[in-house]
């Protein structure tokens, strides 16, 4: 099959071919259709992290898939060939014609999606659910600060929120504040020019920081006691959280038939909606990640500035399509 390959850490992403995964008995064959780039992929690749986020070389990279059974394991009950299907994995292996993968991390693809919209959700909608539910314990009537409510996360996370009945207040750039008020915050602040501790006239329930750093910092600040501070990219002080009378936690992502199962029917309903920024051929990957760099200034070296970078991107996940 054609699949991209990492030989080394730090090293081009080459196209070429390799075999073919077999599935196991507990395992299904998913002929990809599509698939799509996250920070984690870069950051893999990198090797910066690779304490933490090992990976066996040569690695495909990807973590999240939209396509159609092709075979199906004895032990598999509940899908047959011809579905089509969607859903992420926490090892890689998506940048490639074929995918060996357990039911577990699966579930129907949206008959309302295209294959590349489908492919572009589940890591960033099953990210944003967790965190804002499982660890977030976000209900009704509750207010929710999200920072970086404009990015792939974040606007899950918005969608979710608001649909869940909770006051949305996100922080994003100014270019993004109407598009954010379409999918249901009811307050965004420009991170470029305010503070948002000095703009919230009242303390939250529920903080969820894509962001890190300072922003993460200054997020107990504006929660109130009891509250929950959600890290989706950093760890959370606990002497920080016990003097705030919160709870601090970092999650990572858990990739869960049962959650993506929950979003696939919203998604039918239309009462939450994919965001495609770009489409590339599958053998276009490494353009796709020079994209997708800008926000990850340093990792892979990849230079954000340098020739073919990209303009800034509005919102919306980076698709590669493979069939
Ligand atoms: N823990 C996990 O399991 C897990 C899973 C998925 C993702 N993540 C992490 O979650 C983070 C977000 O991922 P993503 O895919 O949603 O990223 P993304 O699509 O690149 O979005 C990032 C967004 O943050 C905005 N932003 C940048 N600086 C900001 C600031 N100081 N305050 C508020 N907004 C700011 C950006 O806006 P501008 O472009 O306008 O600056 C952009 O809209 C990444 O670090 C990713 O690695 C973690």
């Amino acid at each position: 099959m054609k699949a991209v390959r990492l030989l080394e850490y730090g090293g081009q992403l080459v196209f070429n071919d390799v075999p073919a995964p077999t599935n196991a008995r507990d395992e299904i064959l998913v002929k990809i259709k599509s698939t799509a780039v996250n920070h984690l992929d870069l950051v893999k690749a990198s090797g910066t992290a690779r304490q933490i986020l090992p990976i066996d070389l040569p690695w495909i990279p990807g973590h999240e898939f939209s396509g159609v059974v092709e075979q199906v394991g004895s032990d598999v009950a509940g899908y047959a060939p011809g579905d089509a299907v969607f859903g992420a994995n926490g090892i890689g292996g998506t940048y490639a014609e074929y995918l060996a993968v357990k039911t577990a991390v699966i579930a129907r693809k949206p008959s309302n999606l295209s294959f590349e919209e489908a492919a572009s959700v589940p890591v960033a909608a099953e990210t944003a659910w967790e965190g804002i539910f499982t660890h977030g314990h976000l209900g009704k009537g509750q207010t929710i600060l999200i920072h970086g409510g404009a990015g792939a996360v974040g606007a899950y996370a918005v969608q979710l929120a608001s649909h869940a009945g909770a006051t949305v207040i996100a922080t994003a750039s100014r270019e993004d504040e109407a598009y954010l008020k379409s999918i249901g915050a009811s307050q965004v602040i420009d991170y470029r020019k305010a503070h948002f501790e000095q703009v919230l006239r009242e303390k939250v329930d529920v903080v969820f920081d894509l962001i890190g750093g300072d922003t993460q910092k200054r997020s107990f600040l504006v929660l109130k006691e009891g509250g929950h501070l959600v890290s989706a990219t950093q760890p959370v002080s606990q002497e920080e959280a016990a003097k705030y009378r919160v709870s601090g936690a970092m999650m990572r992502l858990a990739p869960s038939a049962d959650v993506l199962g929950k979003i696939a029917r919203l998604l039918e309903e239309g009462t939450i909606r994919p965001d495609v920024a770009t489409v590339y051929a599958l053998q276009d990957a490494a353009q796709a990640w020079k994209d997708i760099a800008e926000n990850l200034p340093g990792v892979h070296g990849i230079s954000p500035s340098g020739p073919g970078a990209a303009r800034r991107r509005s919102h919306g996940k980076i698709v590669l399509r493979v069939a």
